[in-house]
């Protein structure tokens, strides 16, 4: 029922208005109230909502559901003059606010700023020193004292422009995210890791004092331009680390990717993605790798906003690392293959994987020069602590642990006993022994490349 105090009720659609109706005649009390379009101001957030009292006027309860588009798209040339994306995006709002990985301002800055010259759209832009120690609550300060009122005052519906990596897009998104409550954003990821993962995802964040990414919000860019001719300046080191996460996804969601890796994983990482001495052919390739991983990633991530539902398959190698990567000063992509050689290891032992698919695994990692062991996972307590805390991070109800049950395929583990994890790392360190190594990979460190 509309409350008559309420002097011009907002135009209600007439299915609404019927099922109002049915409630009244059912001698409920709802009020369902649409915001009316008219009012609307983002262009990628709604809202709606419903709101239901009892009969004895004390109390009621209120439903709400908010929408969101986030596009992500490859693109070519992002700040060629002729390429018109982004100008489509700020001309009208006037000028554009950006935040750029200071490495990033140093090799694209001059193009970046010709860009937006030559369409005649003011920059304010703010470089911006993003190392895995600067991922932390001061630097979100920091871009905060940017955006907000004594900064470049941005507004709740104006897309700030964020370019850099995976530690950037972390804590410009954690900073967007406070700003206003919740201020667009958009992302142009620089690096494999940042393009194929952490620049689309949802979750912005900050590290914790041991636990990594433990402060933050959902939070997703509302749109994703994937430009792989940055990877040509990326460290090797780097291109390496992201193809952890590719794996990730093929090992989990898309055999066809797992193949593509074995065949031309080598070759994408020592041609930078196609952008150095690559032939037309791997540069298709390049595009349908990463258009894969991207999918597969966004299908799951995407799609499950704020991580209520624990089917999560990219969380394949993201079980215990958190916990042992800081500690370890391990690269994000090396302490995450290490958690899945260690999965897949542990799903052999479980009956989820086959040898011969547990050894493919293992081989792919090693073949790209990743990571698929560290002492660190003998360390028994920081395991049994990685585990607490993620059952407390994934919502109490289980550990779920997702773990292949196939290549292309997974399964998730509500619970791995103790027990059943020290005979998974005896086994696992056994299976690593006998390789060249012991199962260690190429710049495995942070400090290896100069992040620490
Ligand atoms: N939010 C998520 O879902 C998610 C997912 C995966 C990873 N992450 C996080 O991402 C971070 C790792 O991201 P990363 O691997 O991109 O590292 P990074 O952001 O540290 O970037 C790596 C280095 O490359 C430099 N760089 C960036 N682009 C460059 C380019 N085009 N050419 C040359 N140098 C360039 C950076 O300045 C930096 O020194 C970790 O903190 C991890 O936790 C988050």
């Amino acid at each position: 029922m509309i409350s008559s105090k309420m002097p011009n009720p907002l135009p209600i659609e007439e299915s609404m208005r019927e099922k109002m109706e049915t409630l009244e005649k059912l001698g409920n009390t709802t009020l369902w109230r649409p915001h009316g379009e008219e009012y609307r101001t983002s262009e990628w957030y709604t809202g709606s909502g419903e709101i239901t009292s009892d009969d004895g006027g004390l109390s009621f309860e209120v439903t709400a559901t908010y929408q969101l588009k986030a596009e992500v798209k490859l693109v070519k040339g992002v700040f060629e003059v002729a390429n018109p994306i982004l100008a489509d995006v700020y001309r009208s709002r006037g000028r554009c606010v950006a935040i750029v990985d200071q490495t990033v301002d140093e090799l694209y800055g001059k193009s970046i700023r010709h860009y937006f010259d030559a369409h005649e759209i003011p920059l304010e832009l703010l470089s911006c020193r993003a190392w895995e120690s600067d991922k932390n609550p001061d630097t979100v300060h920091k871009l905060l004292a940017f955006l907000g009122k004594d900064g470049c005052d941005v507004s709740r519906n104006e897309p700030v422009l964020v370019i850099g990596g995976g530690v950037l897009s972390d804590v410009a998104g954690l900073a967007c995210a406070l700003q206003h409550r919740r201020t667009p954003y958009v992302m142009i990821g620089t690096t494999v890791v940042a393009a194929i993962d952490a620049g689309p995802s949802p979750r912005t964040c900050v590290n914790g004092a041991q636990f990594k990414n433990s402060i933050g919000v959902y939070h997703p860019p509302v749109l994703t331009l994937v430009d792989r001719s940055f990877f040509r300046t990326l460290a090797k080191g780097h291109i390496r680390n992201g193809m952890a996460e590719i794996i990730k996804m093929a090992v989990t969601d898309d055999l066809s990717l797992f193949e593509l890796l074995e065949k031309y994983g080598k070759r994408l990482i020592e041609t930078h993605f196609a952008t150095v001495n690559a032939d037309a052919e791997l540069e298709e390739i390049a595009d349908e790798v990463i258009y894969k991983a991207l999918y597969a990633y966004m299908k799951h991530e995407g799609t499950n906003m704020f991580e209520t539902y624990q089917d999560r398959p990219h969380a394949y190698g993201h079980t215990w690392s958190p916990r042992f990567e800081p500690a370890a000063k391990l690269m994000h992509g090396h302490a995450v293959t290490i958690g899945m050689a260690f999965g897949a290891t542990l799903a052999n032992e479980m009956g989820w994987l086959s040898l011969a698919d547990r050894d493919r695994i293992i081989n792919l990692c090693q073949e790209l020069g990743l990571s698929i062991y560290h002492p660190i996972l003998e360390d028994t307590e920081i395991m049994i602590q990685g585990q607490k805390n993620m059952r407390r991070k994934r919502g109490d109800g289980g550990l779920w642990a997702p773990l292949p049950s196939g290549i292309g395929a997974c399964d998730y583990a509500r619970e791995v006993p103790p027990e059943a994890l020290a005979t998974a790392v005896a086994q696992h360190k056994a299976v690593c022994e006998q390789l060249p190594n012991q199962g260690a990979g190429e710049e495995m460190y942070l400090s290896d490349l100069g992040l620490e």
